[in-house]
């Protein structure tokens, strides 16, 4: 932890210097790590790094951007495990078919991460090494007995999850390591899983979640797994409540009967979040909820769909080193005009965009993921600009939403719908609510009103409300679908 240089606790800036360093290989990055010890920490969608120090939480003396390491990257099933790259987003967990198939339980935690651009930015990796009790893809990653693979100066080392999360933000890392890869084994058939999480609204870390992985023989139950979040200092398996099924017949009963034990064995906390009370008294009926689906789920015949990965980290591999005081000279092309850029380290895409550029479209609210106001799209991914390094940006296509009207001026169909619904107010996360609108619409051109809330779920809006954004948002598709003009084009 570094010390609070400059009393504040919570700034949009990032005023706090360091030396930027972007290994191309991950033999370099190993070095690195090596070479500069404690000092550094490793950067890869910067959606905990970059808000821990702009909260004076962390100060390091260097960042190494682990980003394009091709090694941390990709899925793939080989050698009776399941890959997936330490790289891996949550957006593509939530979204690969095999995932949604085989391991249900991580799909599902993974959609319910904080908002749709932190699915976007954060990794798998990240989560993990976070090591808070209450990361979302831990609980379902323990309950399918995934282990670690580390990357190190002495070679490569493969652990389970439980070894790696020692506390609240402490990981079992030796000097020098780095994590590659988790390997989930691959399913028995007939089984099932399920993950749950309450939380106090949607785009929000977990009061509590529950991931339940059950294996079935017709009526009987061979064997499961219970884990929860949010319940104590790391997450927890609750093995004890998993004895009252396995072996059984299954039903409800029983589900809540192991429920009821699993709120005796947690170990929940009052915080800002709950209460230890609430957090007990709901763990048995969540449980038997997670416990119905895997069960079902269990039965279900699956075929395993192929593996379909994008990844937004796609550049080619280039290292080098910029120093605190330094400058790098940048390439972006932004609103498809070609900008070179000498910036420092700590400057974020945000401040290039808005005060280099002059493009004040994207806004800053509140500087710390929370808002969704400074969405722009980063290589046609929409990413929040306030926790971007501008200097990570080189060699990337930015668009933002003075991008969206067409050369002669004349608006997006999206825009004219947001005047014609009156779906703003003041105006302030009108830029974000349409980065993000126009996007959802080119992945679902024809979205419920469910959908439509969930992908913004991100997006914050503090005068106007919800209700006429959303009708702008569906008036826009059925406009694309009944007049053919072109909303969803990107
Ligand atoms: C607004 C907001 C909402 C959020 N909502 C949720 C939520 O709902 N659920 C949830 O679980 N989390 C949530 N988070 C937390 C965060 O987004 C996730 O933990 C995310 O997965 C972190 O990944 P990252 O790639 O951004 O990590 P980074 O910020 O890049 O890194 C996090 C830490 O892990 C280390 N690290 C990263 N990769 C590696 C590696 N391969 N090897 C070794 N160390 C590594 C870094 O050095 C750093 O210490 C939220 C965060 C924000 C800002
Ligand atoms: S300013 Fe970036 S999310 Fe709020
Ligand atoms: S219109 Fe004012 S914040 Fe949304």
């Amino acid at each position: 932890m570094g010390e609070s240089r400059y009393n504040m606790t919570n700034t949009h800036l990032l005023m706090h210097r360091f030396e930027y360093l972007q290994p191309a290989t991950l033999k370099e990055a190993i070095g690195l790590l090596q070479e500069f010890g404690k000092d550094a920490e490793m950067l890869a969608g910067g959606t905990n790094l970059l808000v821990w120090m702009k909260m004076e939480q962390r100060a390091p003396r260097c960042v190494i951007n682990i980003v394009n390491l091709p090694e941390l990257k990709g899925m793939n099933d080989k050698d009776g495990v399941f890959q997936i790259g330490a790289l891996t987003t949550i957006r593509q967990l939530k979204t690969a078919p095999q995932i949604q198939e085989t391991y249900t339980a991580l799909a599902e935690a993974c959609a319910s991460f904080g908002s749709t651009q932190i699915q976007i930015m954060g990794t798998i990796g990240g989560n993990l090494c976070n090591a808070s009790p209450a990361s979302d893809t831990v609980p379902a990653l323990m309950a399918f007995d995934s282990e670690l693979v580390l990357a190190g100066p002495h070679g490569e080392r493969v652990l389970p999850i439980a070894k790696l999360l020692l506390g609240p933000g402490e990981v079992g890392l030796k000097k020098g390591e780095i994590l590659t890869a988790v390997q989930l084994p691959i399913a028995k058939p007939n089984t099932g899983s399920a993950f749950l999480k309450l939380s106090r609204v949607r785009a929000d870390l977990a009061k509590i979640s529950v991931a339940a992985v059950i294996v079935r023989d017709e009526q009987r139950v061979v064997d499961c797994r219970l884990v929860y979040g949010s319940v104590g200092p790391t997450v927890l398996r609750a093995p004890e409540a998993e004895e009252v099924l396995i072996g059984e017949t299954f039903n409800a009963e029983l589900a809540l009967k192991a429920g009821r034990v699993a709120s005796k064995v947690i170990l929940p906390i009052d915080d800002a979040r709950s209460s230890a009370w609430y957090r007990r008294e709901v763990a048995a009926p969540l449980t038997q909820d997670a416990l119905c689906k895997a069960w079902e789920r269990a039965g279900e015949l699956r075929k395993p769909k192929p593996l379909e990965v994008s990844s937004l980290f796609h550049k080619v591999p280039v290292s080098f080193r910029v120093n605190a005081n330094g400058k790098h000279s940048i390439r972006v092309l932004v609103n498809g005009v070609d900008h070179r850029l000498d910036v420092a380290p700590n400057e974020l895409l945000l401040s290039v965009l808005r005060e280099r550029l002059e493009l004040t479209g994207p806004k800053y609210g509140c500087g710390t993921g929370e808002c969704g106001a400074c969405t722009v799209w980063l290589n046609g991914e929409p990413v929040l600009a306030c926790l971007v390094l501008a200097v990570s940006a080189d060699g990337s296509e930015v668009v933002t939403v003075e991008g969206l009207a067409r050369p002669n001026g004349e608006l997006d169909p999206l825009q004219q719908a947001f005047i014609d619904h009156n779906a703003f107010q003041c105006g302030y996360c009108t830029p974000g609510m349409l980065m993000m609108s126009k996007k959802l619409l080119a992945e679902i051109p024809s979205p419920t009103e469910d959908e439509i809330r969930d992908y913004l779920k991100g997006n914050r809006c503090r005068c106007t409300g919800y209700a006429s954004i959303v009708r702008a948002v569906e008036s826009c598709a059925r406009g694309t679908r009944e007049g053919g003009s072109d909303a969803a084009r990107v």
